[in-house]
Formats: C-alpha cells, sequence, structure tokens
C-alpha cells in the first residue's frame, strides 16, 4: 500500500475577491486539500496573502490549509499562521538552512504540520538532513516551476528529484507544484508524487471535478503498480 493521493488546487488561480466561494467550489468538486501560497514580495517577485486571509478563510471551512510559504522570514509566519488556523506550514529550504530545527520545532508546537520546498535549482541532498533528522518534517514540496506565479510551464527535469526522494522515503508525502495538469500529471505520478497541487489547470476548466478526478486516478494508478 502506497501513500495517499491528495489533490490540492492552488487558490492563487482563484477568485480572491470571493475566496470562500472559491474554496466551498473546489471542495465540493472533490479537492483534499486547498493550497494557500504565501508570498513575501522578497523571496519570490509577487504578492500574495498573508496569516489574515488565512484567518478569514478559516471562518468559511474546516479544510486543510496547505500553507506554502515563499518568504524570506518564515520564522516570523508560525505563529500568526498558527493563530489563524493554518493547517500545513511549508519553508523554503533555501532560506531556513541555519534554523530549520527550530522552525520545525515551533511549526508543530502552534498544531501544524511542517514540509519543505525546495526551487528547481536547488539540489534534493539539501532536504535529506530535514528528512532524516531526529524532529523530522513531514512532507517535501518539489517545485515543478520558479516560484511566484502560476501558469508556468511544468520543467520535466525536476522529476529526477522526486524519484530519487520516492525511492529513499517510501511513505513520506511528496508533493510537486507547478504546471501539474492532465498533460503532466503521468511524469510526476510515475515519478512518485502523491500531492498533487494545481492551480490554472484546475481553475481554468470547464469541469474542474473531472481534472481533479482524473489527477487522483493517475496517482492511485502509479501508486498501485509501484
Ligand atoms: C507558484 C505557486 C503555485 C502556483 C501553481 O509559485 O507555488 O502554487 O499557484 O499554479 P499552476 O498550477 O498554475 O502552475
Ligand atoms: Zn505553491
Amino acid at each position: 500500500m502506497g501513500v495517499s493521493a491528495k489533490i490540492a488546487p492552488s487558490m492563487l488561480s482563484s477568485d480572491f475577491a470571493n475566496l470562500a466561494s472559491e474554496a466551498h467550489r473546489m471542495l465540493s468538486c472533490g479537492a483534499d486539500w486547498l493550497h494557500m501560497d504565501i508570498m513575501d514580495g522578497h523571496f519570490v517577485p509577487n504578492l500574495t496573502i498573508g496569516a489574515p486571509v488565512i484567518q478569514s478563510l478559516r471562518k468559511h471551512t474546516t479544510a486543510y490549509l496547505d500553507c506554502h510559504l515563499m518568504v524570506t522570514n518564515p520564522l516570523d509566519y508560525v505563529e500568526p499562521l498558527g493563530k489563524a488556523g493554518a493547517s500545513g506550514f511549508t519553508f523554503h529550504v533555501e532560506v531556513s538552512k541555519e534554523n530549520w530545527q527550530e522552525l520545525v520545532q515551533q511549526i508543530k508546537s502552534k498544531g501544524m504540520r511542517p514540509g519543505v520546498s525546495l526551487k528547481p535549482g536547488t539540489p534534493i541532498e539539501e532536504v535529506f538532513p530535514l528528512i532524516e533528522g531526529e524532529n523530522p518534517v513531514e512532507m517535501v514540496l518539489v517545485m515543478t516551476v520558479e516560484p511566484g506565479f502560476g501558469g508556468q510551464k511544468f520543467m520535466p527535469e525536476t522529476m529526477e528529484k522526486v524519484r530519487v526522494l520516492r525511492k529513499k522515503y517510501p511513505t513520506l508525502d511528496i508533493e510537486v507544484d507547478g504546471g501539474l495538469g492532465p498533460s503532466t500529471i503521468d511524469v510526476a505520478a510515475a515519478a512518485g508524487a502523491n500531492c498533487i497541487v494545481a492551480g490554472s489547470s484546475v481553475f481554468g476548466a470547464s469541469e474542474p471535478a473531472q481534472v481533479i478526478s482524473l489527477l487522483r486516478k493517475k496517482v492511485e494508478e502509479a501508486q498501485q503498480n509501484s
């Protein structure tokens, strides 16, 4: 039995002016998680949402809010996001080399699930210590585009990192994010990804439920064949 499929529409592609109804729409279409892209305009050249928006959305849903922190100082966000009701807190390894142990411990102490993400150019070896440490992260998010914007083209060369991770850690949650949709899911699922973030392919579809169900089916099939 492999890891379970989690399909996480990226709310970055939603209508932010109608966030609660967009969240309900995705959940009714079969989403497992809601992926929330938090940016600071510094780690990435874009600015999106922060803890106040998570807090507002939390009042409208009990769903798992999978927060992806594209920020330079993730430690500053732990307490506010914990209070706001975030579920997962995934920080970037590129900015956490010195303090990831403290970060993971703080994230857990606020009742959130810690994850680590890496940009396409960052070697996979950099996350090994965070998975193998005494207080490990529980998910690795392999970026399949440069972080910052939705609607970019999937980078197939990032799949080698997913393959390496899956071979080494058979039960780890491995998330992929960027350019995922019906035309790229096969390669990601075969490499071993089980948590699939999808923004434009889901929100841009006339039938988002069909896209979500296809993504799930492909992950489940790949897991059965592994
Ligand atoms: C990009 C974000 C993604 C983005 C994915 O920096 O981390 O979550 O919303 O969007 P698509 O699926 O359109 O590439
Ligand atoms: Zn993301």
